[in-house]
């Protein structure tokens, strides 16, 4: 007895603590699959991808290139988060029409919005072509030539890859470059907003709540997928009809509790989970806190006015929301990494791979690598900084400067090549116009005095009286005329004159500089990979994120983010009502939603307990890109819906720790409630395949 309890604890211990990872689809038979079962999978590798059958995949759309997005109904109905299709409900957003404030449901298709661009695109097929990709790179060969030939076999690749004319291919670069797949895919550009709740809802809790728990944020909103009439992917047009998928996602009334297993299901973006320890440093200890200034700077600003004005706040969401959300998870990638010592882990572990070398025999091979990473990293850790700053203050916070900088460019290509004028014109003014729609002169300028200086320069609060940049017509006159007029003109303007030498600057050294040191670092990385696979075999590794289809699975759990605090992983509507604070722009809560409560009005949404559940927690191995991503249950059905990690979990992009990295998962019960309950659309609950797994 005591000795089968003592292997109970052993295989338990073992499966949580192996957890984590981002796997490829086609990959799955054997270990994954098997380790799946074993935390209560009932699915097989090929329910989850098939190229012969439909399977789960052909139910997950990359959204927009940036989110992941499901298909819920045999009419083209998708699920994304409310951040994901935030800035298309922002672009149909007006005074008259505030769909951020007070949501938007279409009651019939004739009422869905398109919108220009958005699109969505599914994986057909998946095929290992590494073969065919590092065919003749050889180990003498200079980074540039490899680079050069392995970019001319993939393409090869690509253009006599057997697909149908509506669909494309890419060839995507897994283990730093150790392995190559190509994708064959379908992206659909007849999207159409279905439904959004209000702001109160979808972002309820705002930045105070963003990356932390417990969460009470109905982070969720509704697209459809149009195709012509032959059910293939077209460009908007009148006649197009909703899509009709190969598979969709039934949808639980059931739930999860506490050891349930959950699969999230996406296109997680980027990870770093093969750092030396050096690169964890300077990254938490040099490069986080240099951005996070910055960024806090510029929300000094841009906060402040929102709450001044609607208009403002009309404006400014979306690149507001945008800027507060790295802020906070670099602080929270900073705590986690502390807090987990994960630097001393990671020399740690780096002293068990030295042994490994030693006792394989490739010491003399590889034993350079981790010292030649500590050199490169002293040598890299300010251009990497000067670059990322630039990018910062050029790019992501001061629009002024970022007109700046893309009118720069323009001058530099026509100085170049004189031919290219009508293209950069129509770009650049493309460019103006776009920044112009949410622009602001006075933010604008208080962001400027606050983030130049943190860059090193001395801010000009005079250029926002001077310059023609400010205003979209006197910007665009700049751009009439011949390439000579245009550069004469850029240059005889003050913000222009201003920004120019730092502009010069960046393309001069900092940004030659950093390329060079980058690229000998990524060439390192690569060798570290094949290194570790060589020395340490055993080990699991999975590729790191790269914006490609990922299967990553655990078990409902709550954690402890500090002593003698443990955070239960299931919320209810009840925690809602307590966080309420009426008026506020974080904490309000409509009107209809405390009735709802007050009456307990949750028809079949509620949890065994009675209560409505809001969001849970998993152990799932998630990034950015996987918001808008499915979690599915044991057999396959929707239970949940990705939107973000736990504060104290953020570092898992450089460090996945099972003690306290969580994702944070909308509870598909509470979708469903503020669909029927709070927004009257039944028609869309109809339309649905809702399941009871558990009964
Ligand atoms: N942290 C989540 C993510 O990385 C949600 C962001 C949207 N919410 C916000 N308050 N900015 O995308
Ligand atoms: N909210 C993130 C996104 O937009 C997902 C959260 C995360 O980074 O895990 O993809």
């Amino acid at each position: 007895m005591r000795i089968i309890k003592l292997l109970c604890f052993f295989i338990v211990f073992q499966v949580s603590a192996q957890q984590g990872g981002m796997w490829i689809p086609s990959l799955l038979e054997g270990m994954n699959e098997s380790e799946m079962q074993s935390l209560g999978s009932q699915l097989s590798a090929k329910d989850i991808y098939d190229v012969n059958n439909s399977s789960l995949k052909d139910a997950i759309g990359h959204f927009n290139g940036g989110c992941t997005s499901e298909v819920i109904s045999d009419r083209g109905l998708v699920l994304t988060n409310h951040h994901c299709g935030f800035s298309q409900i922002q672009s149909h957003s007006s005074l008259e029409n505030d769909y951020l404030k007070d949501g938007f449901w279409a009651m019939s298709l004739e009422e869905e919005l398109p919108n220009e661009g958005l699109f969505i695109e599914f994986i057909v097929s998946i095929h290992d072509v590494t073969d065919t990709v590092l065919n003749g790179v050889t180990d003498s060969m200079t980074e540039k030539e490899k680079q050069s030939l392995i970019t001319k076999n993939s393409n090869a690749a690509m253009e006599t890859w057997p697909k149908e004319a509506w669909q494309d291919v890419k060839t995507k670069s897994f283990y730093k470059g150790n392995q190559y797949f190509l994708f064959v895919t379908e992206r659909f550009e007849d999207i159409r907003l279905v439904g959004a709740p209000p702001s109160s809802i979808g972002k309820f809790g705002s930045d105070t709540d963003n990356w932390v728990f417990p969460r009470h944020t109905g982070d969720f909103s509704m697209f459809r997928i149009y195709a012509n009439k032959d059910n293939k992917p077209a460009k908007y047009s009148k006649d197009n009809v909703p899509y009709k998928p190969k598979h969709f996602l039934p949808v639980s009334l059931d739930g999860v509790e506490e050891g349930d297993f959950t699969m999230v299901f996406g296109f997680p973006g980027r990870t770093n989970e093969y750092l030396p320890a050096v690169a964890i440093e300077h990254i938490t200890s040099e490069f986080n806190p240099t951005n996070i200034a910055i960024r806090e700077a510029a929300l000094k600003v841009i906060d402040a006015k929102m709450k001044e004005s609607d208009a403002v706040r009309i404006k400014y969401a979306s690149k507001q929301a945008r800027i507060a959300n790295a802020w906070k998870k670099w602080i929270g990638e900073n705590l986690g990494i502390e807090k987990s010592n994960a630097v001393a882990k990671r020399r740690e572990f780096e002293e068990t791979f030295k042994r490994a070398l030693k006792e394989e025999g490739l010491e003399d091979k590889y034993g350079h690598i981790l010292p030649k990473f500590d050199k490169l990293y002293k040598d890299f850790a300010q251009s990497n900084i000067k670059r990322r700053n630039f990018i910062e203050v050029f790019i992501v916070t001061n629009e002024l400067m970022h007109m700046i900088f893309r009118s720069y460019q323009v001058e530099q290509a026509l100085l170049s090549n004189p031919e290219v004028l009508d293209r950069a014109k129509a770009s650049l003014k493309g460019r103006l116009e776009g920044i112009h729609k949410n622009f602001d002169i006075e933010v604008d300028k208080g962001v400027h005095l606050n983030v130049m200086p943190l860059y090193g320069k001395t801010a000009n609060a005079s250029i926002y009286e001077t310059s023609a940049f400010v205003n979209l017509d006197s910007a665009l006159q700049l751009l009439e005329g011949d390439a000579q007029t245009i550069i004469k003109n850029l240059n005889a303007d003050s913000a222009y004159a201003y920004a120019k030498p730092i502009i010069d600057e960046f393309y001069s050294s900092i940004d030659p500089e950093f390329q060079e040191k980058n690229e000998v670092i990524n060439a390192l990385q690569t060798e570290y990979m094949t290194a570790l696979m060589k020395a340490l075999p055993d080990e699991r590794y999975f590729p790191d994120a790269n914006s490609t289809l990922r299967v990553t699975y655990g078990q409902v759990r709550g954690y402890s983010p500090r002593d003698a605090v443990y955070y239960n992983p299931v919320t209810y509507l009840d925690g809602v009502i307590e966080k309420y604070v009426p008026g506020d722009y974080e904490f309000d809560v409509p009107q209809k939603l405390r009735d709802l409560h007050n009456s307990k009005d949750y028809g079949n949404y509620a949890d065994k307990n009675g209560k409505v559940p809001v969001c849970f927690l998993g152990t799932n191995h998630t990034t950015g890109g996987n918001s808008g991503s499915p979690a599915i249950d044991a057999q396959g059905n929707l239970v949940g819906l990705n939107f973000d990690r736990v504060w104290e979990g953020t570092m898992s992009d450089m460090n996945y720790d099972p003690e306290i990295c969580r994702n944070i998962m909308v509870d598909l019960r509470y979708v469903l409630f503020i669909v029927d309950k709070y927004a009257g659309a039944t028609h869309l609950i109809d339309e649905m395949k809702l399941v009871h797994p558990k009964q």
